[in-house]
């Protein structure tokens, strides 16, 4: 079964709750989903042995949190190049972070990202039905890429 990696932060817990929407997404589409906090992952090594990757972090004061800007320098030393990918985060009014996010894994990473771009959610509608729905689109999305691939 294909593996995709879900590594996020979340300081108030939303964009975490969109994580855990966008791995039923992707469990929906037949894949495996691994969820971790950004965070806790410390080398390129335990970035290995998935098939599809997305980074998600919130916004705040106009960037992505510090500890995610770390991450993905980790995140570079772990040959992504090709791979398929995706970017979220929760956030009030400008939702920069998965802007720059999606920018870095594109760019600098050569990942095969969506053709849905990056997907930033506005707080008060993650926990309602129709973000629970898009978050889980979002996922479904992603690893239908990796079917698509298998073709
Ligand atoms: C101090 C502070 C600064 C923030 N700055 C921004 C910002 O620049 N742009 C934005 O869209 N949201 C901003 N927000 C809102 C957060 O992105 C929003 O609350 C988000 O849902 C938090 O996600 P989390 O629960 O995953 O931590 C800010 C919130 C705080 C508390």
């Amino acid at each position: 079964m294909k593996k995709i990696l879900i590594a996020y932060i979340s300081r108030a817990g939303h964009t975490q709750q969109m994580a855990d929407y966008i791995a039923e997404g992707v469990r929906m589409a037949g894949c495996e989903a691994g969820l971790q906090i950004a965070a806790t992952i410390k080398t390129e090594k335990d970035l290995a042995g998935y098939d599809g990757y997305i980074f998600g972090a919130p916004t705040y004061h106009r960037t992505m949190p510090p500890v995610m800007e770390s991450f993905l320098f980790i995140a570079q030393q772990a040959g992504l190049a090709g791979k398929p990918g995706g970017a979220f985060g929760s956030y009030t009014h400008s939702g920069d972070a998965p802007l720059h996010i999606f920018d870095t894994m594109e760019h600098v990473f050569k990942m095969a990202m969506t053709s849905l771009g990056p997907f930033k959610l506005l707080e008060h509608l993650v926990d309602t039905p129709d973000g629970m729905r898009a978050c889980q689109s979002y996922g479904r999305a992603i690893a239908q890429m990796l079917a698509d691939e298998a073709l």
